[in-house]
């Protein structure tokens, strides 16, 4: 049967081709996506550091920023509790998030001289946030927090990476992050709406280089920035292990304090188009006021058990 023969021949040989033609189509095809791939999926990890503390709206604000932070991607947060020990409320919350987290605690320490200086720390977040008698500045818990962050980058192989200070009642767009992910040498900056006293405070950039800033509330500081408005090359922390923040400082000078290790003017990177647009808004949840069941004629059913 010659004709069934030819056609078993033209089967293999067509067979031949095709795996043939596979071959040759796919492997320059896989060759491109690996060479291309490489370089754009390098993402450079992002360690959101985030003092917190004890308060009726915590869980909701902390609630809020986690579930942004699950749509960042090569994000590590560090939270650090002003506590003396590691609350279950803040354990389970990041437990039960999809992050990459670190949680951490350090109690602010009282200080028993209530000097001008801590007087100034506290009239900066008095009336929404703090309503003990001492006031958290966050920093000894930013502090803590680069305790580890050197700990763990020492240690890391990859020690690249960009270090945000993140208030846990703030509104961040997505696209903050992003632009952070820019920063070529040293520190990013970029604008921060709602914050002191203007609708937005922000670098002024000429030529594409910071020559200035916008703020009115205390414009002497060295760097006139919210803690919002810039980001930090993770390695600089790295080449510089007495960089820290100071209880010594007054108010709105923690900025100034931590970007003097690592920059001059001239050094800011301008971000988010030459610092034009808005990612981060320095928002405050408002202290909620709960009547005292005590001083009501018909007091609420008992709801201690119940995490709020
Ligand atoms: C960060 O700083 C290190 C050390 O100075 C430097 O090698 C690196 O290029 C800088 N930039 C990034 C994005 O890591
Ligand atoms: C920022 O400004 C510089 C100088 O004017 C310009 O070259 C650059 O393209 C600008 N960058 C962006 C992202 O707009």
């Amino acid at each position: 049967m010659p004709f069934v023969q030819i056609k078993k021949q033209y089967l293999a040989f067509a067979m031949l081709l095709f795996v043939a033609l596979f071959l040759f189509n796919s492997r320059p095809a896989f060759q491109c996506q690996y060479t291309t791939e490489m370089p754009v999926s390098y993402l450079p990890t992002i360690y959101g550091i985030t003092p917190t503390y004890a308060r009726l709206a915590q869980k909701a604000d902390l609630t809020r920023l986690s579930q942004t932070l699950m749509l960042v991607k090569n994000f590590h947060w560090i939270v650090i509790e002003d506590s003396e020990t590691k609350t279950p409320l803040v354990a389970n919350l990041l437990k039960e998030s999809t992050l990459k987290y670190t949680h951490l605690n350090a109690k602010t320490h009282k200080s028993k001289q209530s000097t001008e200086m801590d007087v100034n720390i506290c009239v900066f977040k008095l009336d929404s946030y703090f309503t003990r008698w001492y006031c958290a500045s966050g920093v000894e818990q930013r502090n803590e927090a680069l305790n580890w962050l050197r700990n763990h980058l020492s240690s890391a192989t990859d020690k690249r990476g960009v270090v945000y200070f993140m208030d846990d009642d703030n509104t961040y767009s997505l696209k903050v992050f992003d632009e952070m992910r820019k920063i070529k040498n040293k520190v990013g900056v970029w604008p921060v709406g709602i914050v002191g006293g203007m609708r937005v405070e922000m670098p002024l950039v000429t030529d594409g280089k910071v020559s200035g800033y916008n703020a009115v509330w205390k414009p002497f500081r060295p760097f006139p920035i919210d803690m919002a408005g810039f980001a930090i090359n993770a390695t600089l922390f790295l080449d510089h292990p007495e960089a820290k923040f100071s209880r010594k400082v007054q108010s709105g000078f923690q900025e100034s304090e931590i970007l003097k290790y690592f920059a001059t003017k001239d050094d800011l990177e301008p971000l988010a188009e030459n610092c034009t647009k808005v990612y981060v808004w320095h928002t405050r949840t408002q202290k909620p006021s709960i009547l005292d069941p005590k001083k009501l004629k018909h007091p609420p059913l008992p709801d201690g058990h119940i995490e709020v």
